[in-house]
């Protein structure tokens, strides 16, 4: 008897939840694969004064340009290690590929995320949640959004820095973002308004789609900046793998992520 009284439950709601976000074929829509690593310590201070890049970024270059070569992004374990100050959290994995694919339908924006997150990351302290999968949304108010991407919000001082201030969190210096925000445990996904979001599991890999309707900054026609954070092996905070800057093309914009209409 139990096992009915369960489904019977459970069921309506799942039926209720497929018919309100019907999800685009994704079959039909190209993915791009984006590399996220674990960047250690490096707020958008150093990337912007003592990193080698930090004049090609301030003269209007993307971060990808010089990092998101044919052969991918080869972050070496050693390379990251000297930006960690926590010698214990440099991932034996330290970089993997998400698929990333988005579509504009019926006045929302989809974008999907597939994934493997890596075995091997240290255990981190979120008791709650396996596994967390966003994406931030930039407005282009925020200094060179188009360009970093999450580092526009990624400070020497926040929580989690050595010698940061462990009650500030992500911010910019104008401007706002959006974090959009899955969590694979029973408490709820951290999301805005007007936002969904629906996860899967084939094998090893994790689906996650999140749906967010038109408006604000998220427009047909605009090139939005974002970035995607995966927190692997409930990892917390800072411990995440983490993107370079994309752009998001909005119904036909310049992007390297094309979210077209349907
Ligand atoms: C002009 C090319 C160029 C641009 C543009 C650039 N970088 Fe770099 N970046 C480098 C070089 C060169 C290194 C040093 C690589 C090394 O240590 O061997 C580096 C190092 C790094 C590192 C440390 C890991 C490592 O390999 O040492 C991070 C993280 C990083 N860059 C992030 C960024 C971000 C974020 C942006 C955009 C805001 C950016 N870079 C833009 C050239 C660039």
């Amino acid at each position: 008897m139990k096992p009915t009284i369960r489904l019977a439950i459970s069921l309506p709601l799942a039926v209720a939840s497929a018919a309100a976000f019907a999800a685009p074929d994704w079959s039909k829509i190209p993915a791009r694969n984006i590399t996220v690593f674990h960047a250690g310590a490096t707020p958008f201070e150093w990337i912007s004064s003592e990193h080698p890049g930090a004049s090609v970024v301030k003269a209007g270059q993307a971060c990808i340009v010089c990092h998101e070569t044919k052969k991918g992004l080869d972050y070496t374990a050693k390379r990251l290690a000297k930006h960690e100050p926590d010698a214990q959290a440099m991932p034996k994995t330290v970089s993997f590929p998400v698929s990333v694919q988005a579509a504009v339908d019926k006045g929302t924006l989809n974008v999907r995320l597939s994934f493997t997150p890596p075995a091997d990351a240290r255990a981190g302290s979120d008791a709650a949640n396996e596994l967390k999968a966003a994406i931030m949304l930039l407005d282009d108010k925020v200094p060179q959004a188009a360009l970093a991407g999450c580092w526009t919000s990624c400070h020497k001082d926040m929580r989690g820095m050595p010698g940061g201030d462990a009650k500030k969190g992500k911010y910019v210096s104008a401007g706002s973002f959006e974090l959009l925000q899955w969590k694979s445990g029973k408490t709820q996904a951290a999301l805005p308004a007007g936002v969904k979001v629906e996860s899967g599991k084939d094998g090893d890999k994790t689906t996650v789609t999140f749906s967010r309707k038109l408006g604000g900054s998220v427009v047909e026609g605009r090139s939005v900046p974002f970035g995607i954070a995966i927190h692997a092996n409930r990892a917390a905070g800072r411990m995440h793998y983490i993107s370079l800057g994309y752009r998001l093309g909005v119904g036909g914009a310049a992007g390297e992520v094309q979210a077209k209409k349907l």
